[in-house]
This record gives structure tokens, C-alpha cells and sequence, in this order.
């Protein structure tokens, strides 16, 4: 099933003192993304680095229209630029006009130390339950001037009447989910039950990273089949929500490629900044997931009208073991 020591090191090793060009975009590519697909190439230039969408990595039936695909271009974009900015290439990040490329444009300067680069390969979706404790005003407020960005709302959840009103909203999502079979084909697809797995393919879920237990490859899929039941994830999640200190919900100002880039930015950043804080996060996206339930969570947060995008909870809670990476040299074009 493979070696949990060799797996735990792969890709998340700091930042060595000169950092090249595939340091920086090793830890572009430790952003969060849509079911551990990574769906990204990097193409190096001169002075730029462009981030491009890799349509052979899309998820089409959790995300039929791509829009976590460019929500995960965005969170690899945030890496990239403060991994860059803090390696002596400072720049700008400029997304094309349809959304199909991200461009970050750099110039050579002094090394400046950035205060969220050590939070990168420490960061991880954390699906563990976490220990209730409410998080201080002071910090809340530094998450949330963390995480602004041109044309991406957040919306900020710590009473628990509305945590609960989400909550439900991610069990019905995940009722609706876990009966559709082309849902459960797609997710199992992007399943990992072992280090070996995990290891070999360099994406996808792993079992461990949710919690869950590590099982020879047919002993998982058997697992998966006889005790995934949408009544133990429901209860799963109530727990998981009610022992988080607050909801995180970002929504682009408008519905296209770039603000979804944009909402990928945000919430990477607020990630990062939560990490940095000593807090875990992890994405809740049933309710964005489901199209149907959209408009209740947006008129549940005063935001009526509008289309929710990210929901994320967060709290203090353990660390899990870290999700896989693929190589560098594979994401390079
Ligand atoms: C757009 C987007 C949607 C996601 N949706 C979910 C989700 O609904 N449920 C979940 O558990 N994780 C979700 N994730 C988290 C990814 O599964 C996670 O980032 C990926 O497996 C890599 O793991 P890491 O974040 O620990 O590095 C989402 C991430 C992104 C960027």
C-alpha cells in the first residue's frame, strides 16, 4: 500500500534559499483545487509565467461549466505570485479577457520576505472535525482584510443560527449528490485509497487527507461501496459544521471566467492568512455544487440574486495528512 514517511515529504519541502522558477511553480501548484485534479499547465517565459486551464483534468459532472476549474486556476495563481514576489520577482497577476489564461508578468529585484510564503506548503483542506472553540473579532477581521479582492464579496458566518441554516444546505446538497451515480462515478474516479495510490498517480483524494482509512486499492473500493451511505456523510458533516467556529462564503460580482479566477484568489488568500492564524479550513460546496440550492444560500446570506461560489468552513482543529501533487515537470508546457 506504500510508505506513509515517503509519502508524507512529497512536494510539500520549504522553499530552498535561491529559489528557481520550478520552486516557484511547485508551490503555485500546492493551491487548493476542485477534487485534487489539478488542472493546470504552466508555460515559463522571459519574464512571465502563464497559468493555463488543462482540459484533460476537468470534473465535468461536479462542475459542468468549469467554474471550480478557474476558481483552482486562481488559487494556483495567489500561490505563484507571492511565491514569486518573495523570491525576487515581483509582478502582476492579469487574467485575458475570456478567462482562458492567467499571465503573471515579473521584473528581478531584492528577495523581500512575504508574510503568508511559509503558510503554502503548511496549508491544507482540513475535513476533521475541529474543536468549537469561536475565533478572537481581531482575527476575524484580518482574515477578512486578507482575503479582499476587486470584484469578490465575502461573506463572514459566526452565529450559529445561520451556521446551522448552511449546514442543512450542505446535507441536502449532499443528499442530492450522493444520489446521482454520475456524481458518485466521477468522485470515485478521483478516489485514492492508499499512499501508493496517491503516490503513483500524484492526485486525486486521498483517503487519508479526509480522515478516512488507508485500504488496499480493492479492499477501497469495496469500502467505498458498502459504507460511503449518504446518512453517515450527512451525519459527518452536521459534526463537522457544528464543531467549526464560522463559514467563509465568497461570490464573484459577476458570473464569468475572470471573476471565478478572481473568487480562486480570494479564497486561496483567506487560506493562507487563516493557516498563518493557526486555523484549519475546508470547502463545504454542496450548496454551490447543487445550482438548485444557490439561491436559497444566497438569500440566507442577503445577497439575493447573486450567484455563491465558494463555501468554506473554518475553526482550530487537527492536522491531517497532506493531499498528493504531481511533479513539476509534468504541469510544464
Ligand atoms: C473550487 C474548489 C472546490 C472544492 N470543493 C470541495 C468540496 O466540495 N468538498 C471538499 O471536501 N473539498 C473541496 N475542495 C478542496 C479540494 O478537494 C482540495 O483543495 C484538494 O483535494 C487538494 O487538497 P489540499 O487543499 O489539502 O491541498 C475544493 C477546492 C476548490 C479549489
Amino acid at each position: 500500500m506504500g510508505d506513509f514517511d515517503t509519502y508524507t515529504g512529497s512536494l510539500r519541502v520549504p522553499m530552498p534559499a535561491n529559489p528557481d522558477i520550478v520552486d516557484i511553480i511547485r508551490y503555485a501548484t500546492l493551491a487548493a483545487n476542485g477534487h485534487n485534479a489539478q488542472p493546470w499547465q504552466f508555460r515559463v517565459g522571459e519574464s512571465t509565467i502563464d497559468i493555463l486551464p488543462d482540459l484533460s483534468r476537468t470534473t465535468p459532472v461536479v462542475d459542468p461549466d468549469n467554474h471550480h476549474l478557474c476558481v483552482s486556476l486562481g488559487c494556483a495563481a495567489e500561490n505563484l505570485l507571492i511565491a514569486a514576489s518573495a523570491s525576487g520577482r515581483p509582478g502582476q497577476l492579469e487574467t485575458d479577457a475570456g478567462g482562458e489564461r492567467v499571465r503573471y508578468s515579473f521584473s528581478r529585484a531584492e528577495a523581500r520576505p512575504h508574510p503568508l510564503l511559509t503558510a503554502i506548503p503548511r496549508r491544507q483542506s482540513t475535513r476533521a472535525e475541529y474543536d468549537g472553540r469561536s475565533v478572537p473579532a481581531a482575527d476575524i477581521e484580518s482574515l477578512r482584510q486578507s482575503a479582499e479582492t476587486p470584484g469578490v464579496r465575502l461573506v463572514l458566518l459566526t452565529d450559529r443560527a445561520r451556521i446551522n441554516q448552511v449546514r442543512d444546505l450542505v446535507v441536502a446538497g449532499n443528499d442530492a449528490q450522493m444520489a446521482d451515480a454520475a456524481f458518485m462515478a466521477e468522485l470515485k474516479r478521483w478516489l485514492r485509497f492508499n499512499p501508493r495510490s496517491a503516490m503513483v498517480s500524484g492526485d486525486g483524494l486521498f483517503s487519508a487527507a479526509s480522515g478516512n482509512p488507508v485500504l488496499p486499492e480493492f479492499l477501497g473500493d469495496l469500502a467505498f461501496d458498502t459504507f460511503f451511505t449518504a446518512s453517515a456523510e450527512n451525519d459527518k458533516y452536521a459534526r463537522q459544521i457544528d464543531s467549526s467556529a464560522g463559514i467563509a462564503i465568497f461570490l464573484a460580482e459577476r458570473e464569468d471566467k475572470a471573476h471565478w479566477i478572481a473568487v480562486g484568489r480570494a479564497c486561496q488568500r483567506f487560506a493562507l492568512a487563516a493557516t498563518a492564524s493557526g486555523l484549519k479550513h475546508a470547502f463545504i460546496n454542496q450548496p454551490v455544487e447543487i445550482a438548485r440550492l444557490r439561491p436559497e444560500l444566497a438569500a440566507l446570506i442577503g445577497e439575493r440574486g447573486m450567484r455563491p461560489d465558494i463555501v468554506m468552513r473554518f475553526g482550530y482543529g487537527p492536522t491531517l495528512p497532506f493531499s498528493p501533487r504531481r511533479p513539476v515537470n509534468t504541469v510544464l508546457v
